[in-house]
This record gives structure tokens, C-alpha cells and sequence, in this order.
């Protein structure tokens, strides 16, 4: 799946899947009817992972997993979705499906996923050898583990083939999983999609199968539908017929058979979306999306970059795409970021369709960014499929990795590669250094029912994994690199692994090209994949020691688990003598003496160069003293990438107690000069914590202050570079007008704030021209609606209700979080729970902006409070990231009576559960106390650090 929690700056977390709802009856079609005794009556919720509520039972339908007595070889769909509600005003589809199995071990017993279906026949068995098919005794529906058990009378012979015929109803849903409905309007009618998302089990929600990864088939799928329809799935069109079901004119549109692939993969989709195409080679690249957008040009850009990562992908894997054709499109609604469905990827509006006049920088770096990760996956994940849902970080943090490969291949002048240290390393490492984090890897024992497979679509998964990768590809280097991954793509095709597969694989490439490492690849990668963390490294200057120790955060928090490897790395530390760059030192022990690292008079050590390490780096004060000497008087010599990296590492250091907090502040001088975006950007994202915890404070103030000088020559630096009108050249440079703009405006900067009320001014003086900058409208929109009242909040509204553009929506909603009098806040949360106002996709991130918000905090606090139950209920199935909301409303808190709040909230809904988000309420509560010593112990030494700053300078 695509960035399900992509973060836009403005809008926080967004959502990570969870899975569907509780559940508890059965349905029993047959003659002999059975109880399935009194564990059905229990209201379990699926999604809590721990506390067995039953006691376990050894009866293979109440076993997550498959048994392996089955084996799926082709399937045959036909399905039928319904545009308009039926007379009791439900949205239903239904379907017909077969499949083909062997039997691989005899068994008088059926189990095949099934999860809110109604069989409208009997289903059927036929055999396909000679032996005759046993008959069907028995059908019961177990809707906690979510299969129907067809028990037979006699045992199905190993060896031998067998047909099941299912006929069944489904309701089309809003509720974003499975085979859903998402809703639109255009020029005023109601347009209905009827669209799929399997990932990671809900393909059985669409029609019974086997559904997991590893039971791959071949996939013959039939789509009936209205004729002013398309109908688009995995496989090329093949036939169109017009013809009569049941008394309705419909088309029926036939699919060429699928390759041999995963249930999860797979989609369906019926709406009247306009498209554009082309043509690379016999290949067929098409684009989707609402007509509209689609005659405003919006898909142009996707098109335009398609071909160049494709053609990419297929060098890099040295395997030529492997579906005929690919479709992608945009969904008005869409819970993930993207999903890679094999030859017909799904993406949120925001992730695909672009307009040159409206859309940012922003914008089409995330559409580059998310296009490039599941044309990625077109090869690694889908044509080699991990064997279980535990090894996921390997496709997740793989594809997070390549994305940046594929997208610098769009945009070569973007230098896009370097921002995964942003993006990912730096956002993961604050994650990753709770004593509640956990290891890449889990076991498959672990993670068995669909919520415990959602709990793994995490940013350990994405942002480590590719960090961690990365630094793999780094120090083999990349040619050793993709050789393994080659020959791991061309053994496993069509097949599926588990994650040591690719180290072999890697291995093989190691000792093919006499590569030396220093231990295998194996023995190198369990150390970051079997234990959580990560270190840091520490280097004493003076004496040439070099140490390792487990990085964490709160330094009197013990890790939740221990680590068969002590919480040890093998580290690749990479460094740089003043200019001169060095060879690659291995740390394999804790603590190892380096002579070379010992120095003297006017020199400095820098380690980790361009953060290719996925590990912090500490020094002695002497050569954090020269450090920051350096970046005073001739930053050049230290790589941008480590500019970013020395206030990261300052910041966190600090925040962990290994270094003073006034030293991390000191790293933040030099930016009065630095107009790169990327020691910008790093140095904004931890002074976000500073305002987390003061804005209620009274070191604020002082703080706005130092800030706002900090920020005066940036912000005059783009003045006289565009003028704010010209775009300025470099991609990193456009950012870095935002930050300055953003930043200048927030700490009251007054040709800042003239500037932006002007521009709202004309825009809301004549609302059918928008006067404002694509790159800028975020930030101008928030500056504007913090100033304004009521005026200015019902403008943007009305602008978020007209407008045609997803991203200009996306900008307009987080702008509107923005307002500073507390009834606009409380009136726009409310908003959040109305899918006619926001929608379900975005309501998490809208709560969460607000909470971002200082006067929102407490307002959006009180609100998920107040409403737990009906969000839990209401919002539960299928959409809602639990944990990212709680994480939200929550990262302020800083006091002994929040915590006791956070307490009070944990007990006071233990009844009715926190689904995806249980982890997040330890964490949050692990956060706190964590926030509650930092800020008593460093309070008075930042305010009087911006103090005297404020006073020395000049
Ligand atoms: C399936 O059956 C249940 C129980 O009879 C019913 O409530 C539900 O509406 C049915 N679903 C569809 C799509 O017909
Ligand atoms: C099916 O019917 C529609 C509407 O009458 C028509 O436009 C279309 O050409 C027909 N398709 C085929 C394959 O006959
Ligand atoms: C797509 O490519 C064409 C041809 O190179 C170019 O003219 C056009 O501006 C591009 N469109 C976008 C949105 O990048
Ligand atoms: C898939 O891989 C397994 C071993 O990992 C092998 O036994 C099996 O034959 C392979 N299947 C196919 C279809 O290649
Ligand atoms: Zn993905």
C-alpha cells in the first residue's frame, strides 16, 4: 500500500487502515443446522489485538490461518455492482464465483475466507477427476475468523481437483474496504464508484476465497455493469456484450485471465471516469479519474512520469514489467495513500492528479513520490510476494526506499534522493527510539488477525524499513545491490518469500563480485531487523574511542522487550576528517579504539555522511565546539545532507539527556545565514517540540522572538529573489520559500502579514480569481484565516465546498484548522463527523490539525473524548487510524494533570476498546511523562537561552 500516513506538513498523520468491525452470528444455509455454541454471543472487536476472549480452541475455524490441506489454482468471478440503492435504499453487488483447488492433504472439510456475504444459493462441488465429489453435509459461517466451513460427508482425495460454485450478496458500502462505494458530484448529479481495496483482507469481503498471500491463483473476472460504464480490472479487457440479467440492460465485460497472483492485488472497478492514454512501446498506459478533472488536464503529469519509472523499474530489476497494460486511477474516496493493485493502481485523488495553475511543489513531488513506490511494487510484492503479512516491512520499506529512486529518474533536477533522510530517517528515529517500539520483523505467529495484520502497516514498516535498506544498498553499494535483488526477482517469480530469501540472494551477489564486508549480510541485517532502536555512536575525539549504546529517548525507560543481541549493532560509520572523506569504519563491538579518529589543533570529525547510516551520531564537546565553529564560518564544508543531520542529532541528543539542550539550541545559530531547505526544515521540526511544549508558556514569547530573527534574512533572501511573485528555481529552494513565508508570518513579521492579508484580501474581494501562488496558498491560507474571524473561515469554507481539485481542498481544510476563535474550532469538528461535510478518508487528519492548532488542542481533546464511542462505532470499519488520532490529540501534553486525563480516558473506554490505536494510548502515555520531566528539567535553561540570545545579538 502507498503512504497510508504520507504526512503533508500542514495536515500531520493520516490515517493507517484498520480492519473491520465486530462481528458475531452465523448464517447456516444447509439442512442440518448447528450452533456454533456460546462463543458467538461474545462482542468481540476485531482490531483489539491481545486478550484472548475465548478459550482457544483447536477447531480449525477458529484458527486465523488456513489450514494447508488447499490449494487455489484458478478462480472464476463475475460480479455485479449496483449503482442505485434498491428499494430499501442499500447499495448491494452480487456475484457468482468458482474455484478451482487441489487437494493437497485429505480433509472432509472446506474452509475458505468469506466476511459479509450472503449466499443467495446453495454453493456446489464438483469434482474434476474421477474421483466423485463428496456431498456437502454441513455449511457454517464463522464470522469472527471470517471464512465459511463447508463440512463434507465424506474426505476430497488428495492429489485430486474439485470446483466450489458460490452465488452470494454483498452490500457495496461507503466504508472504504473490500468492494466499496465512493461518491462524488458532478455539475450538480450524484455520481456513485463502485471500486475495490483487498489489502490486507478484504478480498473475501468482495467474494469467497483463500485469502492470503501465498495462496496465489489465476484470476478469470467478469464485470457486469451499466453500459454508459467502464468496467477496469487487473487484466486487459478482452469482450463487451450487451445484454439482459434479470430484466436490466447491462454490459458484460470479460478480463483476460490474471498471472498467478495474490488475492490482495486484485481489483475491480466500475464508473463513468474519463481517461487519457499512452502508448511506450506495446505497452498501454492509461489514467483515470472523474471526467472532470480528467478534461482539466489533471492526469497529465501522472501520464507524463509513468513511463520514465516504469522503463526505470525495468532496468533496475532487470525484469520487464510483467502485466500487459497499466491502468491508474483516482478515487474520490480512498483510505490509503495508494494501493498497487497488479496493473490497476488505486490512489487518493491528492496522490495522482495534478494542476499546473493550483497544485504545489508539494503536490507533485507526492504524486511522483507515491506513483514511483507502486509502480515499484509492480515487481517486488506483487510478482514476488512475501509469504505472510509479518514480513511486510520488506515490501513496504523496499518500495519507501525505491520510490526515490524511481521519482529522481522523473525529475532528475530534483535531487529527491536526499530528502528520504527528511521524510523517512529522521521522522522514524523519533519513533524508534521508545522503549515501546518494535523490531522491523515480527514473528508470523504474531500477527494473525486482520487487525494485528493492520498494526503492521506502520512507519517502523515504511520509514525504517527503508532507511534500513538503504543503508544496505549504501555499504554494499549498488551494484552488488541490485545484482541480488535480480536474481531473487527471477528465482521467486510468481512465487513467494520470507525476508532471508533476499539475503541469500544478496549473499550470492557478495561472494560473486568479492565484495568484503566484515560479517554476511545475514549477520550484518538481524542486528537492525530483529531488535527495535537503533544506536548511537559516540565519538570521543580526544581518545579515539568510538561506543555504541541503544539510542532511546526518555534515558530512564527500559525497551519493552530484550534483544538476543544485546541491543548491539554492526555499524558502517562513514566520517569525513575536515574535508577529507575516509575509508568506511565497521564498529562490531560496543566500544572499539580508533586511532585515526583521535585529533588535534583545527580539525573535526563528521560521521555518517548523508545520513546513509541508520544511526545517530554524538561527540565529545570539543568537537561538537568545532562543529559548530564550522557551520558558522564555512558550513560549506559540511554536506547539506549533515547540516540537517547535526541539528536532528543536537536536538534529540539533548532530548535524551546526552548532551546539553543550550548546545542543541547553539546548532540552530548559524541558520540566521543558511538559505538551504534542508537545515531549515530540520531545525523547524524540532523547534516544533519546543512549541508543542511552550506555547502555553511563558518562554513563547522569547521565543517567537529568536525565531523570527532567525528567519528575517531568509524571508528578505526570497523577497529579493522572486519578489513572491517568480517561482524560484531549485525544487528544495520552493520549499524553502514556504518555510519562510510560514515561518515569517507566524512570528508576526510585518511585510509577512501585510503580504498575505493583501492577497486574501483581492481573493475574497473577487473569489473567481485566486491570486495566490500555488507553492504559497498553505501557508498563506493559514496565516489568513488565523487573522480573520468568521468572514475569512466561511470564505475558505465555501471555496473547500466548489473546489475542483483535490489538492486545493486538501490545503483549504488544513487552513481552516488554523482559526484562532474557539466556536470556528468546535463547529469544523463537528464538521468531521459528517461525511457530507468531510470526508471519511480525511476526518483523522482534520481532528488531528486542530489539535496541531494551540487553541484547537484542549477543543479537539474534549471532542474525541466526548464522542469515543460513536467514532469507535460509527468510524470503526474499515478507515479510521485510531492510533494516529490518539498520537495527535495528544502530542501537546506535557502536564501531570494531562496525564491523568490520558489515564482517566484509557479506563473509562477499556469497555469498548481502542482498536488500532491501543499501542498509541501507551505510547501517548509514555510520551507524556517523558515531556513532563523534559520540560521541568529544561524550561528555565531555554528561556534564558533565548533570552540572552535575543539580548546578544547585534
Ligand atoms: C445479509 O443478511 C443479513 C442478515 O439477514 C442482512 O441484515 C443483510 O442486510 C444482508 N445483506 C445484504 C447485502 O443483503
Ligand atoms: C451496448 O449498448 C450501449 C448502449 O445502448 C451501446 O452504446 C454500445 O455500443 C453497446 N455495446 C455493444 C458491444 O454492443
Ligand atoms: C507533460 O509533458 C509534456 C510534453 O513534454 C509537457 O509539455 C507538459 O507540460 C507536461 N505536463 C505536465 C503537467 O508536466
Ligand atoms: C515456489 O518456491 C518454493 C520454494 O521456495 C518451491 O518449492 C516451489 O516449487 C516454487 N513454486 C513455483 C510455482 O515456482
Ligand atoms: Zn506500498
Amino acid at each position: 500500500m502507498g503512504k497510508g500516513f504520507f504526512i503533508s506538513k500542514t495536515l500531520g498523520i493520516v490515517g493507517i487502515v484498520l480492519a473491520a468491525g465486530a462481528l458475531s452470528t452465523i448464517i447456516a444455509l444447509s439442512v442440518v443446522y448447528s450452533q456454533e455454541k456460546s462463543k458467538n454471543n461474545q462482542n468481540e472487536v476485531a482490531g483489539t489485538t491481545s486478550v484472548p476472549t475465548t478459550k482457544p480452541s483447536n477447531e480449525p475455524w477458529d484458527k486465523w490461518r488456513l489450514p494447508q490441506t488447499l490449494s487455489p489454482q484458478t478462480y472464476n468471478v463475475s460480479l455485479w455492482p449496483r449503482l442505485q440503492p434498491d428499494p430499501a435504499g442499500l447499495y448491494i453487488f452480487t456475484g457468482m464465483s468458482s474455484v478451482v483447488f487441489k487437494c493437497v492433504h485429505e480433509t472432509d472439510l472446506i474452509l475458505i475466507h468469506s466476511n459479509k456475504l450472503n449466499m443467495t444459493k446453495q454453493p456446489t462441488l464438483t469434482a474434476l477427476g474421477s474421483h466423485p465429489a463428496p456431498t456437502i453435509a454441513l455449511i457454517v459461517m464463522h464470522t469472527k475468523t471470517q471464512y465459511m466451513a463447508i463440512h463434507l460427508k465424506n474426505k476430497l482425495t488428495a492429489g485430486e481437483s474439485y470446483k466450489l460454485y458460490t452465488e452470494f450478496v454483498g452490500e457495496l458500502a461507503d466504508d472504504l474496504g473490500g468492494f466499496y462505494r465512493s461518491e462524488y458530484y458532478e455539475n450538480g448529479v450524484k455520481k456513485v464508484v463502485a471500486t475495490t481495496q483487498m489489502q490486507a483482507t478484504d478480498a473475501r469481503k468482495a467474494f469467497p476465497c483463500f485469502d492470503e498471500p501465498a495462496m496465489k491463483a489465476v484470476f478469470h473476472i467478469t464485470l457486469l455493469h451499466d453500459p454508459a460504464t467502464i468496467a477496469l480490472s487487473n487484466g486487459v479487457m478482452l469482450d463487451e456484450v450487451n445484454d439482459t440479467v434479470d430484466g436490466t440492460f447491462v454490459t458484460r465485460t470479460t478480463f483476460a485471465p490474471t498471472e498467478v497472483m495474490s488475492t490482495y492485488l486484485l481489483a475491480f472497478i466500475v464508473s463513468d471516469f474519463g481517461f487519457i492514454e499512452q502508448n511506450i512501446g506495446k505497452l498501454q498506459i492509461r489514467i483515470f479519474a472523474r471526467q472532470e478533472a480528467i478534461k482539466a488536464g489533471q492526469g497529465q503529469y501522472a501520464l507524463n512520469v509513468t513511463g520514465p519509472i516504469l522503463k526505470f523499474f525495468e532496468k533496475y530489476y532487470n525484469v520487464s514489467y510483467p502485466p500487459p497494460k497499466s491502468d491508474q486511477i483516482a478515487l474520490p474516496d480512498f483510505s490509503a495513500g495508494a494501493m498497487e493493485n497488479w496493473g490497476l493502481i488505486a490512489y487518493r485523488e491528492t496522490a495522482l492528479l495534478y494542476d499546473e495553475e493550483i497544485s504545489s511543489t508539494g503536490n507533485k513531488e507526492r504524486i511522483v513520490i507515491v506513483i514511483a513506490h507502486e509502480l515499484a511494487h509492480q515487481w517486488f510484492g506483487n510478482l514476488v510476494t512475501l509469504r505472510w503479512w509479518n514480513d511486510l516491512w520488506l515490501n513496504e520499506g523496499f518500495a519507501s526506499y525505491v520510490e526515490y529512486l524511481g521519482a529522481h529518474e522523473a525529475e532528475p533536477d530534483w535531487n529527491i534522493k536526499d530528502l528520504i533522510v527528511l521524510n523517512d530517517v529522521h521522522r522514524v528515529f523519533a519513533i524508534d527510539a521508545l522503549a515501546s517500539s518494535h523490531p522491523l520483523s515480527s514473528k508470523e505467529e504474531e500477527i494473525q488477525t486482520p487487525g494485528q495484520i493492520s498494526e503492521v502497516f506502520d512507519s517502523i514498516s515504511y520509514s525504517k524499513g527503508a532507511s534500513v535498506l538503504r543503508m544496505l544498498s549504501d555499504f554494499l553499494t549498488e551494484t552488488v545491490f541490485t545484482q541480488g535483488l535480480q536474481t531473487y526477482l527471477d528465482h521467486f517469480k510468481f512465487n513467494n518469500t520470507v525476508y532471508t530469501d533476499l539475503w541469500e540472494h544478496l549473499q550470492k551477489a557478495v561472494d560473486n563480485t568479492g565484495t568484503r564486508l566484515p560479517k554476511t549480510v545475514q549477520e550484518i541485517m538481524d542486528r537492525w531487523v530483529l531488535q527495535m532502536g537503533f544506536p548511537v555512536v559516540t565519538i570521543n575525539t580526544a581518545t579515539g574511542e568510538i561506543t555504541q549504546e541503544h539510542f532511546l529517548l526518555d534515558p530512564e525507560s527500559k525497551p519493552n522487550r530484550p534483544s538476543e543481541f544485546n541491543y548491539e549493532w554492526f555499524v558502517p560509520i562513514s566520517w569525513k576528517k575536515k574535508e577529507a572523506e575516509q575509508p568506511l569504519h565497521w564498529l562490531l563491538q560496543k566500544t572499539e579504539q580508533s586511532n585515526d579518529m583521535k585529533i588535534s589543533g583545527d580539525e573535526w570529525i563528521l560521521a555518517n555522511i548523508n545520513v546513509t547510516g541508520y544511526y545517530r551520531v554524538n561527540y565529545d564537546t570539543e568537537n561538537w565546539q568545532r562543529l559548530l565553529n564550522v557551520l558558522q564560518t564555512s558550513r560549506e564544508s559540511i554536506p547539506v545532507i549533515n547540516r540537517a543531520q547535526l541539528i536532528d542529532d543536537a536536538f534529540n541528543l539533548a532530548k535524551a539527556g546526552m548532551i546539553e539542550t543550550t548546545l542543541a539550541l547553539n546548532t540552530t545559530v548559524f541558520l540566521a545565514s543558511e538559505t538551504e531547505y534542508m537545515p531549515w526544515e530540520s531545525a523547524l521540526d524540532n523547534l516544533y517540540y519546543f512549541y508543542l511544549m511552550f506555547d502555553r508558556t511563558e518562554v513563547y514569547g522569547p521565543m517567537q522572538t529568536y525565531v523570527g530573527k532567525q528567519v528575517k534574512n531568509l524571508f528578505d533572501h526570497f523577497t529579493s529573489l522572486t519578489n513572491w511573485v517568480d517561482v524560484p528555481p531549485g525544487h528544495t529552494d520552493q520549499y524553502n520559500q514556504v518555510n519562510a513565508l510560514r515561518v515569517a508570518c507566524s512570528t508576526g513579521l510585518e511585510n509577512c502579514t501585510t503580504l498575505v492579508k493583501t492577497w486574501f484580501k483581492q481573493w475574497m474581494d473577487n473569489p473567481t480569481v485566486n491570486p495566490i501562488k500555488a507553492n504559497l496558498r498553505s501557508a498563506v491560507y493559514c496565516s489568513a484565516i488565523a487573522a480573520g474571524g468568521e468572514q475569512e473561515w466561511d470564505f475558505a469554507w465555501q471555496q473547500f465546498e466548489n473546489a475542483t481539485v483535490a489538492s486545493e481542498k486538501d490545503k483549504l481544510r488544513a487552513a481552516m484548522t488554523c482559526a484562532t476563535e474557539p466556536w470556528l474550532l468546535n463547529r469544523y469538528l463537528k464538521y468531521t463527523l459528517d461525511p457530507s461535510k468531510i470526508r471519511k478518508q480525511d476526518a483523522t487528519s482534520t481532528i488531528i490539525s486542530i489539535a496541531s492548532n494551540v487553541v484547537g488542542q484542549s477543543l479537539a481533546w474534549n471532542f474525541v473524548r466526548a464522542n469515543w464511542e460513536y467514532i469507535f462505532n460509527q468510524y470503526g470499519g474499515g478507515l479510521f487510524s485510531f492510533s494516529g488520532l490518539i498520537n495527535g490529540v495528544t502530542k501537546r501534553f506535557s502536564t501531570p494533570f494531562e496525564l491523568q486525563q490520558l489515564r482517566q480516558f484509557r479506563d473509562d473506554y477499556a469497555h469498548i476498546g481502542f482498536g488500532s490505536g491501543t499501542l498509541a494510548i501507551q505510547q501517548s502515555i509514555e510520551r507524556t511523562q517523558a515531556n513532563i520531566k523534559w520540560v521541568e528539567k529544561n524550561q528555565q535553561a531555554v528561556l534564558d537561552w533565548f533570552n540572552n540570545n535575543n539580548n546578544n545579538q547585534l
